[in-house]
């Protein structure tokens, strides 16, 4: 899968995508995380991409022009339009369903805005999604993209090493993850549930289950209703 992510802060980008998990994906050629720097699309000579607000207001936007001509050169490429997501806080909040989603894509490009966002007519002529990754302000798209492409990149085949890890946790089944443990079997006088010891993998799944919906119920009550709304559909 190939992302695009269009930004005054291209480095931001690949300092935080270029390491850990992301950045073996990148190395091993399963994902590619490409940034583009908006500013190269300036059409005059100080390289300026932002301007006062038409009708009076704190703060400055980004051009319309620079905007549509980087990702115009991204679909010139491609040769087909493209899926533009733009980051804002005005978005759809971003949830597990939506990286799904996403990852079905070839290329996504995403859009970072920054000071008091972009011309509005340039999100009309190349957004398909305008996406929010929780209700609080950031300083700008970089980070809320780095969100996106993180979860999204852990569903691409061969990005995790352990394939069932991503369709065994949080959220996949609609509820959260059960509690982990690892040796020693006693820490500073805890021990580890006798269950897992026990080989037992049919009675090992049922506890695992049934720390789920008891750790949902009490950490997240509205994933919880909706499992069992689901479950009882089911029936
Ligand atoms: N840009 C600024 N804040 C944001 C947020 N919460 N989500 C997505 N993009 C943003």
């Amino acid at each position: 899968m190939r992302f695009h992510v269009l930004t005054l802060f291209p480095q931001m980008i690949l300092d935080g995508l270029n390491t850990s998990i992301t950045g073996r994906a990148i190395e091993r050629g399963i994902l590619s995380v490409e940034a583009v720097n908006i500013r190269d699309y300036a059409n005059n000579k100080h390289m300026k991409v932002d301007d006062y607000p038409y009708g009076g207001g704190a703060g400055l936007v980004m051009q319309a022009a620079p905007v549509c001509a980087a990702y115009d050169a991204l679909a010139e490429r491609a040769g087909r339009p493209l899926r533009v997501v733009y980051m804002t806080p005005q978005g759809h909040t971003f949830n597990q369903q939506m990286a799904q989603d996403f990852a079905k894509e070839e290329d996504l490009v995403l859009l970072c805005g920054h000071y008091e966002g972009i011309d509005e007519r340039a999100l009309e002529r190349i957004v398909t999604d305008h996406v929010s990754i929780g209700d609080y302000v950031l300083t700008g798209g970089e980070l809320p993209a780095m969100v996106v492409i993180d979860a999204v990149s852990r569903l691409i085949p061969g990005v995790l090493h352990n394939e069932m890890s991503s369709e065994t946790e949080s959220f996949e089944n609609g509820l959260l993850e059960y509690p982990q443990y690892t040796r020693p079997e006693e820490f500073e006088g805890m021990r580890v549930p006798q269950i897992l010891l026990s080989g037992d993998h049919a009675k090992v799944d049922q506890w695992r289950l049934e720390q789920s919906v008891a750790r949902t119920k009490k950490f997240r009550p509205d994933l919880y209703e909706k499992y069992i709304s689901k479950r009882e559909q089911a029936e």
